[in-house]
């Protein structure tokens, strides 16, 4: 049972690595896995350009200067996952300080697939 976990998950990361042999398994990862997921960063920067994040927000690792939300680079320091999905998801849930309500589309919660929102939260945390 933990075995077939473990070859799945191998199977995943050698797909990921472009069929590179060099992977291997190691057990104490499958237990440590992130609560989000097997998310992907570089996916994420992807959504975020195709969204149009970078419009109203600066972010440096998108190359995005946009200036009607607040600076990604700077407030997102120190946040959580479930702080920075919830943004996405309910804009409205918490309004960043000094920034009025329903001027961030309320859309990408539906719009969005949870693999895609859990991408762009990976790609925000890194960034
Ligand atoms: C039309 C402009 C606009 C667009 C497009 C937009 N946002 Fe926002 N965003 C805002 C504004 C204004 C705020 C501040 C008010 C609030 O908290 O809802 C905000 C807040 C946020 C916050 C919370 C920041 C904090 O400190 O609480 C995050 C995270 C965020 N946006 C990410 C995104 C991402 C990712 C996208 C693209 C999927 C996006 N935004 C698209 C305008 C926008």
């Amino acid at each position: 049972m933990a075995r077939a976990v473990l070859i799945a998950f191998a199977a995943l990361l050698v797909a990921g690595c472009g069929g590179e042999k060099t992977v291997e398994p190691t057990g104490p990862v499958v237990g440590t896995l992130p609560k989000v997921g097997k998310a992907n960063p570089a996916a994420g920067k992807k959504v975020f350009a195709d969204n149009g994040c970078g419009g109203c927000h600066t972010l440096q690792a998108a190359g995005a200067s946009g200036q009607i939300g607040p600076d990604l680079d700077k407030v997102l320091k120190g946040k959580d996952a479930e702080f920075i999905k919830t943004s996405i998801s309910d804009p409205n849930a918490e309004i960043a300080p000094g920034y009025q309500p329903n001027v961030m589309p309320q859309s990408y919660g539906s719009e969005l697939t949870s693999q895609q929102l859990n991408d762009l939260v990976a790609f925000l945390q890194t960034g």
